[in-house]
């Protein structure tokens, strides 16, 4: 059986991670806007770069939770692909293999002028720090107003599930809350949340398991035995 996850910042939040949209529209502290999109870039470096440096430190004090460990643990015996909003690393420290990160990566940094020019992202990037081709470095990560080079291949994933399970996000981004709409009509669906998306397209047809992450993750596992 082939599973394939959307999961969302609230996947991470039993592991002390933040989520984006549960704190009057600030994400500690800041406006998203003003810290995750190209426009934010463009405004202030500093402050985007100050505030990445610190996301990224957070990594090293945080670890995955039940949630994480249940879906890598289903790898024994399904074919399991996890789609992720997230930039922290968990659900590969949890054991996942086949993770799609559709907006980008915490653990990499890249050229400011073409992003598919990776470094490993191991210490703070300040201002004046350059890739060897000249540019800015920057972190590794899809803002607001710039292209998600991952989703063809999530579409794919997601047309090929058998049960597709979506964990702890708003759905309130796009174009990966499209995703919902891409399964067969034989998927099953399921929508692991405390506080679920009515509104997304297509949500109706999904099983919702309105719990946190690791108690609804322990339900499924029950569920698809
Ligand atoms: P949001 O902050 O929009 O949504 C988090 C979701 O997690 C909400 O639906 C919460 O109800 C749910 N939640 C909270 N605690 C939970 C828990 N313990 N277990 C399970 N769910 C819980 O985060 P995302 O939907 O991930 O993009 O946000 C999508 C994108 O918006 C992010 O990837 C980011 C942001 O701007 C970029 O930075 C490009």
């Amino acid at each position: 059986m082939k599973i394939v996850f959307l999961t969302g910042a609230g996947v991470s939040r039993e592991s002390g991670i933040k989520t984006f949209r549960d704190h009057d529209g600030l994400w500690e502290g800041h406006s998203v806007m003003e810290v995750a999109s190209i426009q934010g870039w463009r405004n202030d470096r500093e402050k985007v770069l100050k505030f990445y440096n610190e996301r990224r430190s957070q990594l090293d004090g945080v670890e995955p939770n039940d949630a994480h460990k249940l879906i890598a643990s289903l790898e024994k015996d399904h074919e399991v692909v996890v789609i992720t909003q997230n930039v922290d690393d968990l659900h590969e420290r949890a054991g996942s293999t086949n993770v799609v990160h559709l907006h980008g990566e915490l653990r990499k940094m890249c050229s400011s002028m073409d992003k598919e020019k990776t470094l490993p992202y191991d210490k703070d990037i300040e201002i004046g720090d350059k890739h060897e081709d000249g540019s800015q470095l920057r972190p590794y990560i899809v803002w607001f107003g710039e292209d998600v080079p991952m989703m063809s291949n999530a579409i794919k994933e997601v047309g090929t599930a058998d049960v597709l399970v979506v964990v702890g996000t708003s759905l309130e981004v796009y174009p990966a809350a499209s995703l919902t709409q891409y399964s067969k009509g034989a998927c099953r669906l399921f929508y692991i949340d405390p506080k679920p998306s009515e509104d997304t397209p297509g949500i109706e047809y999904f099983t919702t398991i309105k719990k946190v992450a690791t108690e609804g993750m322990e339900y499924l596992v029950d569920i698809l035995k």
